[in-house]
């Protein structure tokens, strides 16, 4: 018998989320059956999307989503062997029964000198994002310029990489000035603070005076209005998230995009990054031999202890993470 936490949404959020709307749980799970394993959560991943993904899809009670790197303790699944790792979706539980049907087994050869928590951000979800939003949504052309916004976070920072290895001008965006840092340090050719610059527009003129062929944005919102005026015409535009509207207790309504993108004859395309799922095992190789290349540096916001899940959220959507935001237990 194990005793396994996990946190619940005991009230939907009202705005910004709060400690008290989330709750603990503690439960005893029984021993697993033929087919199933016992998992133990190792790393767990905060994301953005829980955010929105919680008002659309959760009621009350329910476990709050997620995805984990995960021990598997007990096995009578050969597929799953005692002492191997896997990306588990479980959500945040400490602990999990599993018939194998929603986990997906670390890459074989995973190098021992790379941290098992990447499989939660660079050679993870956000990296195939970044990776799948370039080359099928926006397909990045050597010489182009792209912007990329919330670009020292987890999706943001591989962008900007992956742009350079393709040999792109990168101009990136982030509210703090040792993040505007790190990103110099990526390589990003222009970066700035959107929150101290005297104005958006100017400061995205400046980086790029010849306009932006790419825009990824991970934003929305204001941004994206302003933003959409500095592309050249023909740009393309990769809707990856909304950041800057998930709190909203009221949907912000206008300015419009419209007519921007009617004279500059826009392309725009949303996108979700489990669209190109059969083509992960493939893309997860060429993201870990970037990093291993040296050519894609990683860093990671590291919250310790499961007790802290709620706040290692709220610290993400506030903004504290340089990187992937990961809770290790
Ligand atoms: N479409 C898909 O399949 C997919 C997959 C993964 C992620 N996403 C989306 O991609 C975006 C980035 O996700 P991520 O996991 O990489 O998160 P992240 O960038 O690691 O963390 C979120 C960052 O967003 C910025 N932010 C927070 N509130 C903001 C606001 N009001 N205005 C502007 N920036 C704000 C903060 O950085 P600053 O300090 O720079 O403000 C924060 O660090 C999110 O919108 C997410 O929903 C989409």
């Amino acid at each position: 018998m194990v005793q396994a936490k996990s946190w619940t949404l005991a009230k939907h959020f009202d705005g910004f989320p709060k400690e008290s709307d989330f709750q603990l749980r503690v439960e005893e799970l029984p021993e697993p059956k033929d087919g199933e394993v016992l998992l133990e959560a190792v790393f767990l991943s905060v994301d953005p999307y829980m955010r929105p993904f919680s008002s659309i899809h959760m009621k009350e009670g329910d476990v709050m989503i997620g995805t984990q790197v995960a021990k598997v303790i007990q096995s009578k699944n050969q597929a799953f062997p005692v002492g191997s790792h896997v990306v588990s979706r479980s959500g945040w539980r400490s602990h999990a029964i599993s018939d194998g049907t929603d986990l997906t087994p670390l890459m074989s050869d995973w190098p021992l000198d790379v941290s098992l928590s990447l499989a939660l951000g660079n050679v993870g979800m956000p990296g195939l994002t970044a990776l799948y939003g370039i080359e099928e949504v926006l397909g990045l052309q050597k010489n182009e310029t792209l912007l990329v916004n919330a670009s020292a976070g987890a999706v943001g920072n591989v962008v900007g990489q992956i742009a350079k290895i393709k040999g792109c001008k990168v101009v990136g965006t982030a509210g703090t000035d040792v993040k505007v840092a790190y990103l110099k340090e990526l390589g990003f050719d222009e970066a700035f603070n959107y929150k101290t610059v005297p104005s958006l527009e100017e400061a995205l003129k400046k980086a790029a005076p010849e306009g932006y062929d790419c825009f990824f944005d991970n934003v929305g919102g204001h941004f994206s209005t302003v933003a959409l005026q500095q592309m050249k015409s023909f740009g393309r535009i990769a809707v990856c998230g909304s950041i800057s509207t998930y709190n909203d207790a009221t949907p912000q309504t206008g300015p419009y995009p419209h007519l921007t993108m009617i004279f500059k004859e826009l392309k725009m395309e949303g996108f979700m990054v489990n669209r190109w799922e059969h083509k992960n095992l493939e893309s997860l190789k060429r993201l870990m031999a970037w990093l291993k290349e040296g050519k894609i540096k990683c860093r990671e916001h590291i919250t310790k202890g499961f007790e802290n899940m709620p706040a290692a959220f709220m610290g993400l959507l506030k903004g504290e993470n340089i990187g992937k935001a990961v809770v290790a237990v």
